[in-house]
C-alpha cells in the first residue's frame, strides 16, 4: 500500500465485478441487526447504495421490505446474502436461493456468496456449483465466496470451475490477509473487507492517523481524506495476521 491522496470516491462509486455488474464500494452491513430497517431506510435516504446480509443473520425479509420502502429503484441499490454453513451442498444451496429470493420478496439477489468454507471439500464444491446454475437461471447476478483461503480458491480452479467474483474477508489494519489479496488480485477476484472499522479496537496508532485528517468531520465525507506515504508505513506495520482477527475469520478451515 502506498500514500493515499485525496480520493475522487463517494457512497455511489462502484467497482466493475467479473459477472460484468457494478458493486458500490461502500456497502451496509446488517450482521446482529434483527430489526435492520431503520438502519437500511437511514442508510438509503443518505446515499448508501449497497446491503450486506446473510440468511445467517435472519433479517433478509426486513432488508427486502426497506428497498421497497425507500422508493429507490430495485435496481439502483447492490443487495448480498449468503448461503448459511449447514446449507453446504447442490441442492441444499439452490433451495437456500429460493428461500432467500422470497424473503427478500426479489426477483434475483445481486450477490449470493457462501458465508464460509466451514464443512469439507465436496461439500464446498457442490455449494459453489449450486451457485453457479443459481445464477444460470438468472435468480443471482454475481456469485462469490467469503472467508475463503487461497487453498479454498485453489479447490474452485483445479476444479475446473467459474471462479468466484468476490471474496469477502475480514480485512483492516491488524489482519490484512496479504496472501488472500494477492491470490485474489491475480486471478481478478474482487476482495470485499468486512469488520473494517476492527469492531471499534481501534490502536493508538490508528486513532493517531484518524486524527490528522479533521476535515473528515468538518466535513462528515468518510472520503475526504488524505494519507501520507509515512502513515500508510505505520498503518502497514500494524498487521498481526492471524492474531489481528477479531471475528472467526476461518479462513484456515480445513
Ligand atoms: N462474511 C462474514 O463472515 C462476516 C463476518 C463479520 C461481518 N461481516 C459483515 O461486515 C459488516 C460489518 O462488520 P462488523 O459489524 O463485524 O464490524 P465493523 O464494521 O468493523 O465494526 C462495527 C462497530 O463499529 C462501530 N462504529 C461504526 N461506525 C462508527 C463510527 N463512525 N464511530 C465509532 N464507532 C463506529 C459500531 O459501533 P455501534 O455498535 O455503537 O454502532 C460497531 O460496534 C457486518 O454487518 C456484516 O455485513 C461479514
Amino acid at each position: 500500500m502506498s500514500a493515499i491522496s485525496k480520493l475522487t470516491l463517494t457512497l455511489g462509486s462502484t467497482i466493475r465485478l467479473s459477472s460484468g455488474y457494478e458493486l458500490p464500494v461502500v456497502g451496509l452491513g446488517v450482521y446482529q441487526n434483527d430489526d435492520c430497517s431503520p438502519a437500511c431506510l437511514a442508510a438509503l435516504k443518505h446515499g448508501y447504495r449497497h446491503i450486506d446480509s446473510a440468511r445467517m443473520y435472519k433479517n433478509e425479509e426486513e432488508v427486502g421490505k426497506s428497498v421497497r420502502e425507500s422508493g429507490i429503484a430495485r435496481g439502483d441499490v447492490f443487495v448480498t446474502s449468503k448461503v448459511n454453513n449447514p446449507e453446504h451442498g447442490y441442492e441444499t444451496a439452490l433451495a437456500a436461493v429460493d428461500d432467500s429470493l422470497n424473503k427478500f420478496g426479489f426477483e434475483y439477489i445481486d450477490l449470493m456468496l457462501i458465508h464460509s468454507p466451514l464443512s469439507d471439500k465436496e461439500r464446498r464444491l457442490q455449494t459453489w456449483k449450486g451457485l453457479i446454475e443459481a445464477k444460470k437461471q438468472g435468480k443471482v447476478r454475481t456469485i462469490g465466496v467469503s472467508n475463503y483461503g487461497p487453498r479454498h480458491l485453489e479447490e474452485i480452479r483445479e476444479a475446473g470451475l467459474e471462479t468466484p467474483s468476490v471474496n469477502q474477508v475480514e480485512l483492516h489494519p491488524l489482519c490484512q490477509q496479504k496472501e488472500i489479496v494477492e491470490y485474489c488480485t491475480k486471478h481478478g477476484i474482487i476482495v470485499e473487507a468486512y469488520s473494517p472499522l476492527i469492531r471499534g479496537k481501534w490502536t493508538d496508532k490508528i486513532v493517531e492517523i484518524a486524527k490528522k485528517p479533521a476535515r473528515v468531520i468538518s466535513n462528515a465525507n468518510i472520503f475526504d481524506f488524505e494519507i501520507s506515504a509515512e502513515d500508510m508505513e505505520a498503518i502497514n506495520a500494524l498487521d498481526r495476521g492471524k492474531d489481528g482477527a477479531v471475528t472467526w475469520n476461518p479462513v484456515d478451515a480445513p
